[in-house]
């Protein structure tokens, strides 16, 4: 750590000079972020350090409603007004391209393609941007989010924006009401979920082994990727990287979907570099969590139907005392 602040304050100090060298002050490149400290080369800010080195981002460091959290279900209210999820593909297939962008494993669809998502907590439609893969060096870590202070092997995140408000992702990441992520665990087993299968597959996955690789998909349903559950959890919270914009509605699904060892063995060796430079894995590519403050965790999960020994039945108690101090 000492080293990284020493580090820092000699960047800060020939950002200073610069500065005062040029008419207007030098723009930090938008991509100067990472998850890890780099073993060689220059230094390029880690998580604590987002919200440090470009004023653009500082909702990194003073945001107050950041993402990923813990999740902690006892304090999870349920709320009986959610609606279920309703997800709309206009029964077709899609096709997209799959990255290495360096930090994740990127879906985007062909542009033909649109597939959006609505009902649950969401007022307005949102339309699918990109699915983003977060997985972990060794099992059990490479989740964003937590659940009771336990990770999982890895987190798809399924980005849409606003097409109601906005015309494209750009314009609704920085806006009110702009972005849902749809928030899968991956756990590790014999078998797969058929939607990552297709982008898991030693034939798929190898092709985009080094940063900036991209190689085209056809003949994708959306709806395989999600797991067999209409139960989920939401709160509000931000974009997981910078600019870290807290215009992000969460959605995690309640059950996790599978891939095998061989599929997260092909992903941790996946680089984020390209080719000419050091391997270095992609894999740990996460965000640690964020404070919750005094933000609510709802849920459309009934406690009280699950009997009266369990122990969430206190998140039933808590709406029902929520609701009678309403009533007065
Ligand atoms: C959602 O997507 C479907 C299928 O692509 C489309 O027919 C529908 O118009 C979209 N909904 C809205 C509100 O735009
Ligand atoms: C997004 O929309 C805004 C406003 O309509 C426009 O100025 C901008 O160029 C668009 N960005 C992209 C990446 O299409
Ligand atoms: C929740 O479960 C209880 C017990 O089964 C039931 O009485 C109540 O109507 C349920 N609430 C909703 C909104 O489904």
């Amino acid at each position: 750590m000492d080293i990284i602040w020493e580090i820092f304050i000699i960047l800060q100090a020939n950002l200073i000079v610069c500065t005062s060298a040029q008419p207007n002050p030098p723009k930090i490149h938008e991509g100067w972020w990472a998850y890890k400290e780099v073993v060689q080369g220059s230094f390029v800010p880690v998580p604590s350090f987002w919200g440090l080195v470009n004023s653009a981002w500082n909702l990194c460091s003073v945001g107050k409603r950041q993402s990923p959290v813990n999740i902690e279900t006892s304090h999870m209210i349920f709320d009986p007004f959610l609606t279920p999820l309703r997800l709309n593909t206009g029964g077709r297939k899609v096709g997209g391209t799959m990255y290495n962008t360096g930090r994740h494993v990127s879906l985007r669809l062909d542009k033909e393609h649109l597939v959006n998502i609505s009902g649950g907590p969401m007022t307005y439609s949102h339309r699918l941007e990109e699915i983003r893969l977060h997985f972990g060096s060794e099992d059990g870590q490479g989740s964003e989010h937590l659940l009771n202070g336990q990770a999982f092997s890895g987190e798809v995140q399924l980005i849409h924006y606003n097409h109601e408000l906005y015309t494209n992702y750009t314009e609704a990441a920085k806006s009110p009401n702009g972005l849902v992520i749809v928030s899968i665990f991956m756990k590790i087993s014999e078998t797969s979920n058929s939607f990552l299968n297709r982008m898991l597959n030693r034939d798929t996955i190898t092709r985009i082994t080094y940063k900036n690789d991209a190689y085209l998909l056809s003949g994708l349903n959306i709806e395989e990727v999600y797991p067999e559950t209409a139960s989920f959890i939401t709160y509000e919270g931000s974009m997981t990287i910078p600019p870290c914009y807290e215009t992000a509605t969460w959605i995690l699904m309640n059950k996790p979907i599978y891939v095998t060892k061989m599929q997260m063995h092909s992903m941790r060796l996946l680089s984020q570099n390209q080719p000419s430079q050091i391997f270095l894995s992609m894999s740990d590519n996460v965000r640690p969590v964020q404070p919750l403050n005094n933000r609510c965790i709802r849920t459309n999960i009934n406690f009280s139907m699950q009997g009266k020994d369990c122990p969430n039945n206190r998140a039933q108690k808590l709406q029902y005392r929520v609701n009678e101090w309403l009533l007065k």
